[in-house]
């Protein structure tokens, strides 16, 4: 089945995300699935939607009483069932690392919420040649430490993040197969690869062409419900 996963960020105001969820698409499409990552405070606003809901965060604690956090329990509560971690905002804005993420992911499994993992390179990291060998390191400094069952990965390169830019096609296609390789010759498991970054209504439909590829994470264009029919549409065909 393919993903189509909006990450809202902290974008959109409570009227704004009332609007957004009235203008939702009714569409039920049974080989995609559409999942929903709205801020924290809103996540009860889709608790009862007919679509997967996910959350941009979760407490790297388990079992400690701490003020602003969120756990797994109140998560999985409110009906949600996707958690995303490592995304390279949180990395570079909130200093982010790697036992935090595996943290994370432990808190997750042990509520049965499903983890979306993602990784991406930078562009001094894509200029002198060292995409794979950062991947790789983001892979095994941290699922070397988790179960594994139930990650997706998002390949998100951080130059193609709200930038207009793109790797090509065949860019993708080899990053996802480099991903999905060392994951099997890792873990012996083959895991769902979502790409993201400047993914809009325009350019959805070629880079879903690619074989191998299981769906997008996509940012600024899902604040637009319009264009979330719209994706959805074309990755039907
Ligand atoms: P954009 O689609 O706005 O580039 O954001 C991608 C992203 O960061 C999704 O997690």
């Amino acid at each position: 089945m393919k993903i189509l996963a909006c990450n809202f960020k902290n974008k959109l105001t409570l009227p704004e995300i009332n609007n957004y969820i009235k203008e939702l698409p009714d569409l039920n499409i049974p080989s995609l699935e559409l999942i929903l990552i709205p801020s924290l405070p809103y996540l009860s606003e889709f608790m009862e939607l007919p679509y997967s809901l996910g959350t941009q965060d979760i407490s790297s604690f388990m079992d400690k009483t701490i003020t602003g956090e969120i756990t797994g329990e109140q998560l999985k509560s409110l009906n949600v069932s996707y958690v995303m971690v490592g995304h390279s905002e949180r990395r570079l804005y909130k200093n982010e690392i790697n036992i935090d993420f595996i943290n994370k992911i432990n808190h997750a499994k042990e509520n049965d919420l499903k983890v979306i993992y993602c990784i991406g390179e930078s562009l001094e990291a894509k200029e002198n040649g060292d995409t794979y060998m950062v991947l790789e390191k983001q892979i095994s400094e941290v699922l070397n430490n988790v179960n594994i069952k139930d990650i997706i990965i998002a390949y998100e390169p951080v130059w193609a993040i709200g930038s207009g830019k793109t790797p090509t096609k065949e860019e993708i296609s080899e990053t996802v197969e480099f991903i999905k390789d060392i994951i099997e010759e890792k873990y012996d498991t083959r895991i769902k690869v979502l790409y993201g970054g400047s993914i809009n209504v325009d350019n959805i439909e070629v880079i879903n062409k690619i074989k191998n590829l299981d769906g997008f994470l996509v940012g600024g264009a899902c604040l637009d419900s319009n264009n979330v029919k719209a994706m959805l549409l074309k990755l039907m065909l």
